[in-house]
């Protein structure tokens, strides 16, 4: 009988939920309270919109005209929000102050792709305890990139486990100096890694739970990538290994890293054929100094010499004046006749 009654009530309640209009829910946005969604989707707004339902666990703000989050932007009352999911790709964000993201502790996720961050904060990500994944990618603007160690490194990221940072055209690894970390994956494709030196490597192999994407980067295959390709080989901590390629040299372009062999990249190769060429530069410059020294040591007998074939031409000048003047003589008369 109560059974029946809860029953009856459980079905009022899916069927008026729905229906009653969602007095919360921002003007630019639609909401779906049984999934705990909000979107705002391409509204052009410039500002974060205000009034996000405390209910909501996903919040998705796209193609939005965001420039700047400013501290607390998420929680202007100073309550907290149980969200869990955050998107806020292709919004044009290029600043992130400090404390943006205050008020949200249980946030798992936090997309923040295709961005034009030019400026973030060290603070930027301050109390995000429980942030799991981090999706910066095709977001960084060079004067962003180079302050997201800083931003990453403030001590605030203790769960973060998984960081995207896809097309941002990255020429380093980042991050490898943080050991305090508890990235398990730090995906780094389509950038512009050409060379990952001996002591990155290192700190690679330090960090043998972190796995690292880095395909579509135009590796320059050449004796400094020796340490590297010794890790692809036995660390197996490069998951996409087998579609690294060579972008340099031309002798070796879209060759896998891979099927390289070892000599392929020996230093000691490479550092012979440099030793032969200043062998032989060497070589050239004594048999030019000797040449020289001859010359120097010689200048006497060379300037005989020349005064030789200065008087040799001299005689040989006036043997052709004698002949011209005999020749011409003929010439004279005939016209004289
Ligand atoms: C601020 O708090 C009031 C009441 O507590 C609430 O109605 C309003 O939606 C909140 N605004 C924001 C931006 O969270
Ligand atoms: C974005 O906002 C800026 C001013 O903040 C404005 O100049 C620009 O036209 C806006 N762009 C779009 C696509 O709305
Ligand atoms: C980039 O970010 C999106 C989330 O917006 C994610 O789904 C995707 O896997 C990321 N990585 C790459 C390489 O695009
Ligand atoms: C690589 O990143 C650039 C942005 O830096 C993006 O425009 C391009 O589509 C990406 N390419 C691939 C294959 O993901
Ligand atoms: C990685 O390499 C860059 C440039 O070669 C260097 O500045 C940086 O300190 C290295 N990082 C680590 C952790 O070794
Ligand atoms: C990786 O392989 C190279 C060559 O086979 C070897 O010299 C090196 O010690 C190996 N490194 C590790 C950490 O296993």
């Amino acid at each position: 009988m109560s059974r029946r009654r809860f029953y009856l009530a459980a079905a009022v309640c899916l069927f008026f939920s729905p229906v009653r209009p969602d007095e919360d829910c921002p003007p630019s946005c639609m909401c779906a309270r049984d999934s705990g969604t909000v979107t705002c989707r391409d509204g052009g707004e410039s500002e974060v919109p205000a009034g996000i339902p405390d209910w909501t666990s996903t919040l998705i703000l796209r193609g939005n005209n965001i420039s700047t989050l400013p501290p607390a932007v998420f929680s202007a009352n100073g309550t907290e929000l149980g969200l869990t999911t955050l998107s806020l790709s292709y919004n044009g964000i290029q600043a992130i102050e400090p404390y943006a993201f205050l008020g949200l502790p249980r946030l798992h996720l936090l997309d923040l792709s295709h961005n034009r961050l030019v400026s973030v904060s060290p603070r930027a990500f301050h109390g995000l305890l429980q942030l799991r994944s981090l999706y910066l990618n095709c977001s960084l603007a060079p004067a962003g990139a180079a302050q997201l160690s800083d931003a990453l490194g403030a001590q605030s990221l203790y769960s973060l486990h998984r960081l995207e940072l896809a097309g941002n055209r990255l020429t380093s690894i980042p991050l490898l100096a943080l050991d305090s970390y508890n990235l398990h994956t730090l995906v780094l494709t389509n950038n512009s890694i050409e060379t990952v030196g001996e002591e990155n490597v290192s700190g690679l192999y330090l960090q043998s739970r972190m796995r690292v994407y880095l395909s579509l980067n135009p590796f320059r295959c050449t004796c400094e990538l020796e340490a590297f390709y010794y890790w692809l080989k036995n660390s197996s901590q490069c998951p996409d290994a087998s579609r690294l390629l060579c972008s340099e040299p031309e002798s070796k372009r879209g060759v896998p890293l891979e099927k390289l062999r070892g000599e392929d990249l020996d230093c000691t190769n490479e550092n012979l054929e440099a030793v032969s060429y200043v062998f032989l530069g060497i070589v050239l410059a004594l048999i030019g100094v000797v040449f020289l020294m001859v010359l120097y040591l010689n200048r006497e007998g060379i300037k005989r010499w020349l005064n030789n074939i200065r008087e040799a031409c001299r005689d040989q000048m006036e043997v052709y004046h004698y002949r011209y003047e005999q020749d011409s003589d003929p010439r004279l008369a005939n016209v004289a006749v």
